[in-house]
C-alpha cells in the first residue's frame, strides 16, 4: 500500500516536471511569434493604406504620397523579415518573402512615373500583386487571418484579437 502511494507520487512528480518544461517551451515560442507578428502588423498597416485607396479612379498628389510611403515601408519591413525571420528549411516561405519585397519595390517604382498614362492602373495592379503574396504565404503556413484583414466580412472578433494558429503545413484553409 505504501509502496503504491510512493509510485503514484513519483509519477505525479515526473509529470509535473515535464508539464513545466513544455509550458516554458511554449512561452518561448510565443515570444518569437509576437516579434514577427509585430512586423507583420506594420506591414499590414501600410498595405491597408494602399488598399483603401485602390478603388479610386484618380489619385491625388496626397494619394501618391501614401503609395510612396507605404511601399517604401513594406520594402524596409520585408527586408527585416528576410534577414531576421528567415526560415532556411522552408523554401516557399523564403521565396514569398522575396516576392513581397519585389512587389513592394515595383509599387514604389510606379510612383516615379505617376504622371504617365496607366500609372494608376499599374499602382492598383501592384496592390493586387501584394495582396496575393500575403495570401499565398498565409495559406502556405495555414494562417487564417482573413477576418483580421477584412473585419466586417466575417464576425470573428475584433482585429488583432484572433489567435493565429501555429504555422503548419496541413489543413490549409480555403480562404485566408
Ligand atoms: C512569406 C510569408 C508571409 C508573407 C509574404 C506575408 N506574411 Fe503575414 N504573416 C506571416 C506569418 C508567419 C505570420 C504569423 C506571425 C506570428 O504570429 O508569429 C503572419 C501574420 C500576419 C498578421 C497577423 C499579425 C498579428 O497581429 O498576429 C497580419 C495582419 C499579416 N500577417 C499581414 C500580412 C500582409 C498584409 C502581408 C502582405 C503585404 C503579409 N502578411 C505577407 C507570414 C507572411
Amino acid at each position: 500500500m505504501v509502496r503504491k502511494t510512493l509510485w503514484v507520487g513519483l509519477i505525479i512528480g515526473i509529470c509535473g516536471t515535464m508539464t513545466h518544461g513544455f509550458a516554458e517551451e511554449a512561452t518561448k515560442k510565443e515570444k518569437e511569434k509576437s516579434e514577427l507578428a509585430k512586423v507583420m502588423g506594420e506591414i499590414d498597416k501600410s498595405y491597408k493604406a494602399v488598399e483603401q485607396i485602390s478603388g479610386y479612379y484618380k489619385y491625388s498628389a496626397n494619394d501618391w504620397q501614401v503609395i510612396s510611403e507605404s511601399s517604401s515601408n513594406i520594402i524596409q519591413l520585408s527586408k527585416t523579415v528576410i534577414s531576421k525571420f528567415a526560415r532556411p528549411d522552408d523554401k516557399k516561405y523564403q521565396e514569398l518573402n522575396k516576392t513581397m519585397l519585389a512587389e513592394a519595390e515595383k509599387m514604389y517604382e510606379v510612383v516615379s512615373h505617376k504622371d504617365e498614362k496607366g500609372a494608376l492602373e499599374d499602382a492598383q495592379w501592384q496592390v493586387r500583386r501584394l495582396r496575393q503574396t500575403c495570401a499565398l504565404c498565409h495559406k502556405h503556413l495555414g494562417i487564417h487571418i482573413y477576418p483580421q484583414l477584412y473585419p466586417g466580412k466575417k464576425e470573428e472578433g475584433a482585429p488583432g484579437q484572433e489567435e493565429i494558429p501555429a504555422p503548419k503545413e496541413t489543413n490549409i484553409p480555403k480562404d485566408w
